[in-house]
């Protein structure tokens, strides 16, 4: 009996180490490398998909899964923000409101504080159709936050618009914006929403996806961007985990009712695998799959260098009022 015992402890435990939590990312084919995506799916049916660096690359496709194919870049030359960064430029968000595609993208270097938020408008997102507008929100070594990383998030009321960013530091904020035709700017004072208080605050890409009435918050947490997987503790690399409100403002909390300015965050997708290190997250609705969370990671059969960072999507499956990937 005892021996029954061990022989089944063993067996469930092996069981339970090669069951898969998660899907593997959704297929992409064509040029797929991406970080910090943004996806876009026009009235027409065609898919746009902004990146980090290249001026805000673009890549379009007919379907989520490929064949993508580089099609420009949101901003030519540099972005009008004329600090350090402004020819390379990270971490796109794309919304569309009233007839208009806005492209808030962010201005650094690593490890820099001295930061902005910028935007584009467009009407079709194609490059060379954007017109770079400047800074919504900046930075300065003296400031709690870090100005890259941003999002945009409809409240309830008409004209109610949200914009959060923040990366490290003092993590993540939001303050109300207004938003007139190309303008957009400022009209609120901001407050945090997100805080992870352990080590050096590796918590960032905030992305608020507004259902029904409620808003969920979807942060990007741990170590990102370089990674040696022989020794980088697998838990502690880069993973996507959520919060939720019933108000665009927070207070956010997770599935276990802690606070995500007390560094909560319910784990959404986390490497498994050879799926390393998701980030970068955003959410949409297809009318092909319904709500989708898209993000970047990599894969250990092909390699863990910058260059190596790939689209992945998966639906979402809502469970009890939660995201879950299916
Ligand atoms: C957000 O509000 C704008 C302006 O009212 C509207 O055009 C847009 O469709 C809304 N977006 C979503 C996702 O509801
Ligand atoms: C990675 O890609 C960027 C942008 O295409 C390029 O500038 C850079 O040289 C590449 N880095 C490596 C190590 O290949």
């Amino acid at each position: 009996m005892m021996l029954f015992g061990a022989l089944l402890s063993v067996l469930l435990t092996s069981l339970h180490s090669v069951r898969a939590q998660y899907p593997a990312p959704g297929a992409c084919s064509g040029d797929c490398f991406t970080h910090d995506p943004a996806v876009v799916k026009r009235a027409d049916g065609k898919y746009f998909r902004f990146s980090t660096l290249d001026l805000i690359g673009i890549w379009t496709a007919d379907n989520l899964a490929g064949p993508w194919t580089r099609s420009g870049s949101v901003i030519q030359g540099a972005s009008i923000i004329n600090i350090p960064g402004n020819d390379v430029l990270w971490a796109p968000d794309v919304v569309y409101m009233r007839g208009m595609y806005y492209c808030f993208y962010s201005v650094s270097v690593s490890s820099s504080q001295t930061s902005a938020i910028g935007y584009a408008v467009s009407t079709t997102m194609e490059s060379g159709s954007w017109s770079d507008q400047g800074a919504v929100v900046t930075s300065t070594s003296s400031s709690p936050y870090n100005a890259i990383d941003s999002n945009v998030v409809n409240g309830t009321a008409e004209d109610e618009f949200y914009i959060q960013w923040g990366s490290y530091w003092n993590n993540i904020y939001q303050a109300r914006v207004a938003i007139d035709g190309e303008y957009v700017f400022r009209s609120g004072n901001e407050h945090q929403i997100a805080y992870e208080p352990s080590g050096n605050h590796q918590e960032e890409g905030a992305f608020i996806w507004k259902r029904d009435t409620t808003w969920y918050l979807f942060l990007s947490k741990g170590i990102c961007c370089t990674y040696d997987p022989a020794t980088d503790p697998i838990d502690q690399v880069y993973h996507i985990a959520v919060c939720k409100s019933d108000s665009p403002a927070g207070p956010f909390v997770d599935k276990d009712g802690v606070a995500c300015t007390d560094g909560g965050g319910t784990t959404v997708l986390a490497s498994q695998g050879n799926t390393y290190a998701p980030g970068g997250q955003g959410v949409f609705t297809d009318d092909a799959y319904g709500d989708v969370l898209y993000y970047h990671y990599l894969d250990l059969t092909v390699g863990v260098d910058y260059n190596d960072s790939k689209f992945g999507w998966n639906v979402i499956t809502w469970v009890d009022g939660w995201p879950t990937v299916s």
